[in-house]
């Protein structure tokens, strides 16, 4: 295990205990993150959904499974990326974040960012969005597919997947066209 992945190891485990918000009451588990921790991305989503608290796993529900299809197609491999989410357990009911609950949850992002030191970060969805860029006019729709560069680190916004659920199309300028020309651009920044 690298110096790193054993930092990693040791912030999971603080989050396994953390009882910093009311949301470790009705968790199962606490969903830290997947993939590779010398990734050259990492994907921010929002928060865990019932099929992650079941897991521990993030993005492995429907919008998850529609995430790693268009990136599979976008050809991303398994040490390519890290992913995690804005929170590490589920709000009930999948209601949005709180702030309060982000405030509490933030440090271990944070930390995880810190240590995997990522060329870029991908937002996923609004909630990712507001957390690291502060402009309340920026939708997800404008700012998508654009680079933000904050303290020294690079941003780029996308649309949340579960958004996708709801459009089919594939025609040019559809949200799942543009979603996978995004794809397509974060494979280019960090190739
Ligand atoms: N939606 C998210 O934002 N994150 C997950 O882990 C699952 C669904």
């Amino acid at each position: 295990m690298s110096q790193i992945e054993k930092q990693l190891e040791a912030l999971k485990q603080e989050a396994n205990n953390c009882k910093n918000c009311e949301l470790c009451k009705t968790r199962t588990n606490i969903v830290f993150s997947d993939g590779c921790s010398n990734a050259p991305v990492i994907f921010i989503g929002e928060a865990p959904g019932q099929n992650e608290d079941e897991t521990g796993i993030p993005f492995i529900g429907r919008a998850g499974q529609l995430l790693r299809k268009f990136m599979f197609e976008t050809n991303f491999k398994d040490g390519d990326f890290y992913i995690a989410n804005t929170l590490k357990c589920r709000p009930p009911k999948n209601r949005k974040p709180t702030k309060e609950e982000k405030a509490a949850c933030c440090n271990f992002l944070e930390k995880q960012i810190e240590l995997i030191n990522p060329k870029l970060i991908v937002l996923v969805g609004s909630t990712a969005l507001e957390s690291f860029i502060d402009d309340k006019k920026l939708t997800i729709t404008k700012a998508r597919g654009k680079i933000f560069e904050k303290d020294g680190r690079k941003f780029f916004p996308i649309f949340h997947p579960s958004y996708l659920l709801r459009y089919h199309s594939l025609e040019e300028n559809s949200p799942r066209y543009l979603f996978k020309k995004d794809l397509e651009t974060i494979r280019a920044i960090i190739n």
